[in-house]
């Protein structure tokens, strides 16, 4: 089983942007930390960020037709990201979005996620361990066949 981990705009300053929002872990961290998680439940996890949305549209056309699952933080393009939802929505593939921040607790231009709603669901406000639920959730749905 093969899922991708994908991290949109600015969270390749994980570690230096607002640590009381977004913790002390660097993405390199996290992203070693959910490939770990992934080995002790035989899924690959194959790690992509970029703080273009071009970019991230192109990743997940080339790699979903080798893929299961996605689990995503899309940054500020879960908020406004119509073509990042576009193609999440064509891959279909389960997808979790993830929020390191509790997004419904901010601005309230950030409690709604466009990409949030074409999610099996979203986890938002518990920091880099919800990368870890998320991964947790898409293997067992996988292999249950969406029986959760
Ligand atoms: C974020 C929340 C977004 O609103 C913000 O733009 C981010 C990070 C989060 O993980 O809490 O870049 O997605």
């Amino acid at each position: 089983m093969r899922i991708l981990l994908i991290n949109g705009p600015n969270l390749n300053a994980l570690g230096r942007r607002d640590t009381s929002l977004y913790g002390s872990k660097t993405l390199p961290e996290i992203e070693s930390a959910v490939i770990a998680g992934g080995k002790e439940l035989d899924a690959e996890v194959s790690c992509f960020q970029s703080n273009s949305e071009g970019a991230i549209v192109d990743y997940i056309q080339e790699q979903t037709p080798n893929a299961q699952g996605i689990i995503i933080n899309g940054g500020a393009l879960s908020h406004y990201g119509l073509s990042l939802r576009d193609a999440l929505v064509d891959t279909g593939l389960p997808v979790v979005e993830v929020h390191l921040s509790n997004i419904h607790a901010r601005e309230s231009w950030r409690q709604r996620s466009v990409t949030g709603s074409v999610a099996k669901g979203v986890i938002a406000g518990l920091g880099w361990s919800g990368y870890l639920y998320a991964l947790d959730y898409l293997v067992t749905e996988i292999t249950q066949g969406g029986e959760q």
